[in-house]
């Protein structure tokens, strides 16, 4: 079984070598072949998409370049995770749409209002409607955005305004602040429509969670309800494998904090002892020998 992992060309980062690493470790032990590859050396003219080359039996799509992703399934490639369930999670407001469509319990969540670049939020009509329901503290997050560092917590009507005029013209949400999970959250790893791991996220000086960010991390015994309402956020978005967060509601009740296609799994393992990169091989093999 010949397969790519598709990774961006331009994170190289050690943080994404360590993945990189750990998948293609991942793929020798489960006797399968493993090429990296990237957007730039699969170059080739639209309308001629990857005739060029020799195409895999499936592709690991580590890379969020939705256009990438959706002429490579064109092309035939399966992708794991598929084009849709990529973009339906790198975009928040996608996130948002697709879990309360299909009634997966999430903060409640306004969009931000088209605009276009040189024109931003000039006027915040729309934000009187958002803070009457969501009330301060309000979080507010970038559309598109990864470890924590785009998402911002207003305590007031004036932070909130700082903190949009910073934005310029990118798309963000607007959400309720889960004030119970305040700091804290699990990361929950799924593979194939099962929880594999768990760990608790925890950081007592900051309202988020990410270890990237300096928080702590543990094993984490799932409860049910938090299991049923990560499978139900995976499926929802259609998910081979994701890292799904779950804060804590009232009662403990999950709520959904946003769902990762590309999860970083380097602290998972280190909390859990659990390579989710080794259940990700496993799931594709069967996959493919299913679908073949
Ligand atoms: N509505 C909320 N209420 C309370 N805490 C929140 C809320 N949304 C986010 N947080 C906290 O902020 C952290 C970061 O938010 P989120 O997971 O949405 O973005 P991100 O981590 O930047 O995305 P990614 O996981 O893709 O890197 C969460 O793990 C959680 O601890
Ligand atoms: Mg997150």
């Amino acid at each position: 079984m010949r397969g790519w992992l598709i990774v961006n060309p331009f994170l190289d980062t050690k943080k994404f070598q360590e993945i990189y690493g750990l998948l293609c470790a991942s793929a020798k032990a489960e006797g399968m072949e493993l090429e990296m590859k990237t957007a730039a050396e699969l170059m080739c003219p639209s309308g001629d998409d990857f005739a060029r080359f020799h195409l895999p039996d499936f592709a690991i799509f580590w890379d969020k370049d939705v256009y990438l992703a959706k002429r490579l399934e064109k092309a035939g490639v399966r992708l794991f995770n598929s084009a849709a369930a990529v973009e339906g999670c790198d975009n928040k407001i996608l996130t948002a749409m697709a879990l309360n469509a299909a009634h997966v319990p999430t903060p409640k969540t306004f969009f931000s209002p088209k605009t276009f670049e040189g024109l931003g939020y000039k006027n915040l009509a729309f934000l009187d409607a958002a803070e009457k329901e969501v009330g301060y503290p309000m979080v507010i997050k970038e559309a598109y955005g990864s470890f924590g560092q785009q998402v911002y917590l207003a305590n007031s009507r004036a932070e909130a305004e700082k903190i949009i005029a910073g934005l310029g013209y990118k798309d963000f949400i607007m959400q309720e602040f889960i004030a119970s999970s305040r700091g804290r959250d699990i990361r929950v790893n799924v593979v194939g429509g099962k929880v594999v791991a768990c760990m608790l996220r925890y950081n007592e000086q900051d309202f988020r969670s990410n270890i990237s960010n300096g928080g702590s991390m543990k094993n984490w015994e799932i409860t049910p309800r938090q299991e049923a309402a990560a499978l139900a956020a995976c499926k929802a978005l259609s998910l081979d494998f994701a890292g799904v967060d779950v804060m804590f509601g009232e009662k403990d009740a999950p709520i959904i904090c946003e769902v990762n296609s590309n999860p970083h799994f380097k602290s998972t393992l280190e909390a859990t002892g659990i390579d989710l990169s080794r259940h990700i091989m496993q799931h594709i093999r069967q996959v493919i020998t299913c679908e073949d």
